[in-house]
């Protein structure tokens, strides 16, 4: 069973706060519900768990499938939404040092990424790192002109050419795109690479559990229907309108009642190294959707205890415009115990017996009390365990719950006007047609 506990106990939000915005989230619930299905709303992710492409769905299978066969390597190229949620889930869910294992334990090829920087470094020590491996490619873009993965695809197709030839290269292309629109459709088309389709009312950081996020988890190995099925289950559970049996959304209106009180920041907390990428992928989006008007929560993430050895000062001490969200995870499937030593030199012994899991979640409970009584109030979410089902359910969780605080705050949660403005530059400078004036 996959759920998530909202606890607000150390939050310093009680129900009475909450209530108060009963009314407002009762028709931003109604009117999201009544637009589910209009293609012109973005909101296609709110029935996705239960209404998606079941024949997209089963040829995202025979692709990974594919993939997993003849590729030791699949190079994951595309940028924001279209390369966030599939690093997340998938460096959430598999070996620590998934790309280091040997081949036989890992049993699936090494996942890289590509088209997120504009960095020379990365894209030669990539091809480097690469060397003689065989590869396969899935170059993801909504709008298929994003310039990042754009010049990152051109860099990699020339290398697939090469190494096997215009024909077989075209075979280890997997693009995944809007259905009709964009350079990137019109190529694959020309080139009649394999194409999976971005549905049009998904926004990309809401479009993890489509193709976008789909084929990369699936040819890591990930169960994809057990990550769909946590979604429906938090797809069902946080489709109550009463804001009191709702924990989404009640997180959506605590951190509005924070935001009020001049709680700017929002830290996202974990206690699983493993977990940094969902930071990232919750750090888009949270900042993209509500960060407009001059408003918004400022999404921040920190990894513990690593960061308490670096922010946690801050955290603690520094200007109390700070809240955080704890990820709370209950059950590890990996553990070690600490042993006893007969000399005892490090100190350590009174530990020893102790599980290692044991020792976080103390780090975690005495962080807690420390940053509450610093005044940073805590948010917990406990999490059963890190399986498909609970990530799933988290994603949704947080899709629904950014999606309703966005339209509390009274800002459309759906769009990112900013993000064009360094492009427009970027262009001019570069002397793009059409953009040099
Ligand atoms: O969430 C978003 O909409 C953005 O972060 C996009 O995903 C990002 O800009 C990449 O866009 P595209 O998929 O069109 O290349």
């Amino acid at each position: 069973m996959s759920t998530i506990k909202l606890n607000l106990e150390n939050s310093g939000v009680y129900e009475k706060d909450i209530l108060k915005y009963s009314q407002k989230v009762f028709d931003i619930h109604n009117k999201m519900n009544e637009n589910a299905d209009n293609n012109e709303e973005f909101l296609g992710w709110v029935n996705l768990p239960t209404k998606y492409d079941k024949k997209e769905f089963e040829k995202i299978r025979q692709a990974a499938q594919k993939i997993r066969k003849d590729s030791d390597v699949l190079v994951v190229i595309g940028i924001g939404g279209s390369y966030l949620g599939a690093r997340a889930v998938i460096e959430s869910l598999t070996h620590t040092f998934f790309n280091m294992i040997p081949v036989e334990k890992r049993k699936a090829p090494k996942i890289l990424y590509a088209g997120n920087n504009l960095s020379p470094k990365y894209i030669n020590d990539l091809i480097e790192a690469i060397g003689d491996l065989d590869l396969s490619i899935n170059v993801i873009s909504k709008s298929g002109t994003t310039t990042e993965p754009a010049i990152a695809f051109r860099i990699f197709r020339e290398i697939l050419e090469n190494k096997y030839g215009i024909q077989e290269a075209r075979k280890r292309i997997y693009v995944t795109t809007d259905k009709s629109k964009g350079a990137l459709k019109k190529l694959s088309k020309e080139e009649e690479y394999e194409t999976f389709v971005i549905p049009d009312n998904i926004g990309g950081r809401y479009s993890v559990l489509t193709p976008v996020g789909l084929l990369p988890i699936a040819v890591a190995g990930i169960d994809i229907d057990k990550l769909m099925y946590g979604a429906r289950l938090a797809q069902e559970k946080y489709n109550d309108d009463n804001l009191k049996y709702n924990d989404c959304y009640k997180y959506a209106v605590a951190r509005n009642v924070l935001y009020e009180r001049n709680k700017l920041i929002e830290i996202l907390v974990n206690y699983e190294p493993k977990m940094h990428y969902f930071t990232e992928w919750w750090k888009q989006l949270f900042g993209e959707s509500e960060g407009k008007e001059e408003k918004g929560i400022f999404p921040a993430g920190v990894d513990f205890t690593t960061d308490l050895h670096s922010m946690g000062q801050y955290i603690q001490q520094g200007r109390r415009d700070i809240f955080e969200t704890v990820i709370s995870i209950n059950k590890y499937n990996s553990d070690i115990t600490i042993k006893t030593d007969g000399d005892n030199l490090d100190g350590l012994n009174y530990l020893a017996g102790r599980k290692l899991s044991y020792v976080n979640e103390k780090a975690m409970e005495g962080t807690v009390e420390a940053h509450v009584s610093g005044l940073c109030p805590n948010i917990i979410l406990e999490m059963e365990d890190l399986s498909e089902e609970s990530i799933g359910h988290l994603i949704y969780f947080f899709e629904k719950a950014c999606a309703v605080s966005g339209q509390i705050l009274g800002i459309n949660p759906f769009n990112q006007p900013g993000v064009e403005e360094y492009k427009k530059n970027m262009f001019r400078l570069l002397e793009k047609p059409g953009y040099t004036e």
